[in-house]
């Protein structure tokens, strides 16, 4: 199973499933690493595990088209089977989408459908929710919206500040990601014998 990750910034969820492949425990390889941020930290994580980083941005192409169909060509040259969005910041196009559909897996902190979007964990805080969490989920066309995989929760206590919410979803993330992707590809390994 080759595998695409996208991101776009720290890239603390590219790198516990770059641990967990290199390890064992996720079945397959990652062949790419792309991020549309030049001076994204994630790209020094990729250097540093020997994992080959493309990068450019859609302001470098006329259209998010163009953009897109350049990825694809890269992804296919690859041939990637699965893409992993860990904190990719962009809505996936009908471009990527219609080729890689069932094949693009999100990841993204809150319960879905509650508070999608860029800042899901900051707008639960503020509504006063008493509990939020995370969602794993194959994407398709809308924000935040494909067939949810797997969801976690956990509880907003009265003191607990914005940056406490935080810590505490990352942590849930950085078990629960690698452990789904592990299921999902060990069930489409399945399904191809
Ligand atoms: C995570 O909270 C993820 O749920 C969201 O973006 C964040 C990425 O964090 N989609 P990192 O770059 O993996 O540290």
């Amino acid at each position: 199973m080759k595998l695409a990750v996208f991101a776009s910034g720290n890239g603390s969820n590219f790198q516990v499933i770059a641990e967990a492949v290199e390890a064992g425990t996720i079945p397959g390889e990652i062949s790419l690493l792309f991020c549309d941020k030049k001076d994204a930290y994630v790209i020094q994580r990729a250097r540093t595990l020997s994992i080959p980083v493309i990068s450019f941005s859609p302001k470098d192409f006329e259209s998010k088209e163009i953009y897109e169909a350049e990825l694809l060509h890269l992804l296919e040259e690859e041939q990637i089977d699965l893409i992993i969005l860990a904190g990719y910041m962009r809505i996936i196009g009908a471009t990527l989408l219609e080729v890689f559909a069932n094949r693009i897996i999100n990841i993204h902190p809150s319960l879905l459908p509650d508070f999608p979007g860029l800042t899901g964990i900051k707008d639960a805080f503020e509504s006063g929710v008493k509990k939020t969490g995370v969602t794993i989920h194959f994407v398709d066309a809308g924000v935040d919206t494909g067939p949810i995989i797997a969801q976690e929760s956990v509880a907003i206590e009265a003191d607990d500040t914005l940056s406490d919410l935080e810590k505490k979803i990352h942590a849930i993330e950085h078990r629960l990601y690698p452990t789904v992707l592990a299921q999902v590809i060990k069930s489409q390994q399945g399904e191809s014998f």
